[in-house]
């Protein structure tokens, strides 16, 4: 089992990425996969087809708000966090055929979001079944990463725009990284679609990490994130898909 996680400044691209991911996988057999949206503003359930609401299930947020605001979270002795797994679990998991998918959720009251997080970490330290891979898209910036949903983390996707920001970004988000302690194999550059053709290496130099090249401008991609349609029903000849098989196989995936 290999844990992935997306990282980037807002709009950079890093849901799409993902979303493609995930068709990669789907089409070249690497699964189950269990994807985790979390990011608040959730918007992956959307781009792999999925509205976990429609579907019944709940955000881990409204999880949390059902089991200690309007239920009353009674069972003393028992961690917050602890209790929120099993219900994660139960009414928070979409299944599907490829890919299981939860959500963090926006959070509606007033607080910190560590116990959704710490609901969210004791869950994917005790899966339930076992994943091929487990895919998590992080919301924008470096906050997700002091929160440390995941401690051991195979590779880090580091999706970038195209400005001096973004090679700050990386280097902040590395050392937060490993500031906090995650535990990961790789950290990799990732270009976002806006990102210019400059050369790996000059990349490199700015980030001090590994370049896997850029997603490819896909207009296709534009329009049915705008439309909402799902980017696993993207045409196999998509540029962004065909740069997406380029990427994964400089990171050594199948
Ligand atoms: N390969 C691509 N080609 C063209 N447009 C793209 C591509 N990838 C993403 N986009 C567009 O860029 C915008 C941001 O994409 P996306 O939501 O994937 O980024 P994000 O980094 O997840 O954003 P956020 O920080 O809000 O979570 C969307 O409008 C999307 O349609
Ligand atoms: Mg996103």
């Amino acid at each position: 089992m290999k844990m992935m996680v997306s990282m980037g400044r807002g709009g950079s691209g890093k849901t799409s990425f993902v979303a493609l991911l995930t068709k990669h996988f789907i089409e070249t057999r690497n699964y189950p996969m269990l994807l985790v949206d979390a990011d608040p503003d959730q918007n992956l359930g959307e781009m792999v087809g999925i509205d976990l609401e429609e579907k019944g299930h709940k955000t881990i947020s409204e999880l949390m708000i059902e089991t200690f605001l309007e239920n009353g979270g009674t069972t003393v002795g028992i961690p917050p966090s602890e209790r929120m797994e099993g219900m994660i679990w139960k009414k928070g998991l979409y299944e599907g055929e490829y890919f299981d998918l939860m959500a963090v959720g926006p959070k509606w009251i007033e607080g910190c979001y560590c116990l959704p997080d710490a609901a969210l970490k004791g869950a994917l330290s005790r899966l339930t079944k076992s994943y091929k891979y487990i895919i998590v898209d992080s919301p924008a910036g470096l906050e997700h990463i002091n929160r440390k949903i995941t401690s051991e983390v195979d590779d880090i996707f580091d999706v970038i725009d195209p400005s001096k920001k973004s090679f700050d970004h990386v280097k902040r988000a590395y050392r937060i990284a490993k500031e906090v302690k995650i535990n990961f194999k790789n950290f990799y550059v990732v270009g976002g679609n806006r990102f210019p053709e400059i050369s790996g290496e000059e990349v490199e130099r700015r980030t001090n990490q590994k370049y896997l090249g850029k997603i490819a401008y896909d207009k296709n991609v534009e329009e049915f994130n705008l439309s909402g349609k799902s980017l696993l029903k993207l045409p196999p000849s998509s540029p962004a898909y065909l740069s997406i098989k380029e990427i994964m196989k400089k990171a050594g995936y199948p």
